[in-house]
């Protein structure tokens, strides 16, 4: 019997996260080099829906499964979405490349391949929007808050300029330009990285709104630059960026430590990406340089490390 499979990519957010939360606009980009990976394939003899994900040690009927699963939830939204009453008996494997809780959309990615995989299974392959719409109420698990970025990006694969409930903005780079990505090796569930700012907006919001004004300029002047090919002027703008995620109090020891390494290294910028207190950070490179970099942050005790290029 055939299987059914989709693939989603990582993402990384370059400029705005927490503040985009909050209503500034973000960028973000899809990263290929790592991907979520789902298939489904039905069990003519079995009864049961099955749900495989070596990774987390899974490996169960669905009926058996928490019901606040994100799996199990993505799945069951598909199945109402399409007016499914009976799940015809099959098995879900999931594997990823992406590392978890890490800032880059591991859980979005799931979810995106998830939707795509179990939609074209139940014979009506959903719509992008309609994908995006299921992934985004499956990141209300993950993230408490999502602003929806991390789904948005991943299911259209392509650089946006995101701004929520506006409509997705597609960034097209007037010159290519190359990412160094590192790793902390440390865990950190977006959740509380949300929770956290959300505690010092509560107690502070003049302060907390006027970083997450100056993000939200930082992600506009970005945008310009990437759209004219001024990528020497990235650097400095996400230099700025660390710093005022580093005043929200997302920043981590190991983040600033690889961000400096990746700075002395040669590094035209750098700044941690997605929720912050851990996961990982990331710096902008000429394509020369982007080797040395990496071997730098490998030396500062990054547990890994991917080179992107955003296409022009
Ligand atoms: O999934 P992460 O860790 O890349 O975080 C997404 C970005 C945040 O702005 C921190 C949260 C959100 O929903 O936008």
């Amino acid at each position: 019997m055939p299987s059914i499979t989709s693939s989603a990519p990582a993402k990384i957010i370059l400029f705005g996260e927490h503040a985009v939360v909050y209503g500034r606009p973000a960028i973000a980009v899809p990263v290929t080099q790592v991907k979520a990976k789902v298939s489904v394939t039905a069990n003519i003899k079995g009864n049961d829906v099955v749900l495989q994900a070596p990774a987390i040690g899974l490996d169960c009927p669905l009926s058996e499964v928490d019901p606040r699963q994100p799996m199990r939830v993505a799945i069951l939204a598909v199945a109402a979405s399409l007016g499914v009453a009976h799940i015809p008996a099959c098995t879900v494997r999931i594997t990823s490349s992406i590392p978890v809780a890490s800032g880059l959309g591991s859980g979005a990615a799931v979810s995106v391949a998830l939707i795509r995989a179990f939609s074209h299974f139940l014979g009506r392959a959903l719509p992008d929007e309609k994908v995006n719409e299921l992934a985004f109420e499956v990141e209300k698990i993950h993230h408490g808050a999502p602003s929806g970025i991390d789904n948005t990006v991943i299911v259209y694969n392509k650089p946006i300029y995101f701004v929520a409930g506006k409509p997705i903005l597609r960034l097209k780079a007037g010159r290519a330009f190359t990412i160094v990505i590192g790793d902390t090796g440390e865990a950190s569930p977006t959740i509380e990285a949300v929770a956290a700012v959300r505690q010092g907006w509560q107690k502070d919001k003049d302060h907390f709104e006027a970083l997450f004004d100056s993000a939200g300029a930082l992600a506009d002047a970005a945008r310009t630059a990437i759209e004219a090919g001024g990528v020497e002027l990235l650097g400095p703008l996400m230099d700025a960026n660390h710093g005022v995620l580093a005043k929200m109090g997302v920043s981590s020891a190991a983040l600033d430590r690889l961000v400096l390494a990746a700075r002395r290294a040669g590094a035209l910028g750098a700044k941690l990406s997605g929720g912050g207190r851990g996961g990982n950070m990331i710096a902008l490179a000429s394509p020369k340089n982007a080797e040395n970099i990496a071997a730098a942050l490998m030396d500062t005790g990054a547990a890994g490390t991917i080179v992107t290029t955003i296409e022009s």
